[in-house]
């Protein structure tokens, strides 16, 4: 008995439903993301083999990285946010135009200040619309004379058919430290960039808002983001797929990872003040589908409402 209420609650999810199989999936695990369907279509990826036991990070959906990206000599890779168990602040409510809202909280506990020894509170605000998922992120330092600094970041996979034929805009010109060569500094020359092998990438001052081609169902998907300055394009491809105990050897063709954060540029919190960003995610229909011979070449010059 006393197994299963501890399992139940390793696990527990908060499920947001605008009606017409239209829902959004939030486990408590780090506020992770874990589905978010339009339509019934899943939008997200999760791998096959992604540990939902309540300590490792959740492989897929959207987890939360705070107050770290990457290695950190302090803590786990990625911080401790998308590994503690957050607070359903607000359960999920109907607003009056039928969006569905919930809001999720983390402050510091024994855990986070054993690794950080900071104050912090996160506010974290979902909206689920008809074709969109709306993500708004407050932090508060209630110090009195301490400052932190930190990354943040929303580690969203995307589920697609082939990571091979999405091409994500907005990217030219662009500085990226590119993780896969020790690190160097490039500028990206390609209008819209792909991936056909290990990318690993931190794309800095990007504008606020990219397009991700041919996800689900040969449709777009825009990502628009506010206070977020860097965008990191991820994709493990087929040895680094294997050297991951909770991703499968094949799925690397079925995600995409779009994030975006603050990364290069720690964010800098003095005592008694707050940081606010967010993330719109938007599917909407593409009017070519990726093998129409009609459809390279048109892909800024659609509306990106439906
Ligand atoms: C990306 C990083 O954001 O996350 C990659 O740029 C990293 O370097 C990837 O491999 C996955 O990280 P993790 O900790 O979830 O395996």
């Amino acid at each position: 008995m006393a197994t299963t209420a501890a399992a139940m609650a390793a696990t527990s999810v908060v499920v947001l439903d605008r009606g017409n199989n239209t829902t959004c999936t939030i486990n408590l695990h780090g506020a992770t993301v874990v589905s978010w369907r339009v339509n019934n279509q899943e939008q997200l990826f999760v791998s096959k083999l992604a540990s939902f036991d309540g300590k490792k990070a959740i492989r897929g959906g959207i987890p939360f990285v705070f107050p770290q990206f990457g290695a950190w000599s302090f803590g786990p890779q990625h911080g401790f946010a998308r590994i503690t168990r957050w607070h359903l602040e607000r359960p999920p409510e109907r607003l009056h135009n039928g969006d569905v809202e919930a809001i999720f909280s983390l402050m510091d506990n024994d855990f986070t200040r054993s690794i950080w020894n900071y104050q912090f509170r996160i506010s974290y605000r979902l909206i689920l619309r008809e074709k969109e998922l709306h993500f708004h992120i407050g932090v508060y330092n209630p110090s009195k004379e301490l400052s932190f600094t930190f990354n943040m970041l929303l580690h969203t996979y995307l589920k697609v058919p082939d990571v091979r034929r999405c091409q994500i805009t907005g990217l030219q010109g662009c500085h990226f430290i590119d993780k896969t060569r020790e690190n160097s500094l490039y500028q990206e020359g390609r209008e819209v960039v792909t991936v056909n092998e290990w990318t690993d990438r931190i794309y800095q001052h990007t504008p606020q808002e990219h397009v991700i081609t041919n996800v689900v169902s040969g449709r777009k998907m825009r990502l628009h983001k506010y206070n977020f300055p860097d965008t990191v394009i991820w994709n493990p491809w087929i040895d680094r797929s294997r050297e991951m105990s909770d991703f499968g050897d094949d799925e690397f063709p079925n995600m995409l990872c779009v994030e975006a954060g603050n990364v290069t540029s720690p964010v800098i919190l003095l005592p008694g003040t707050a940081f606010e960003a967010s993330q719109i995610l938007q599917q909407f229909k593409c009017p070519y589908t990726i093998n129409s011979k009609n459809w390279r070449g048109k892909l800024t010059a659609f509306p990106l409402y439906d």
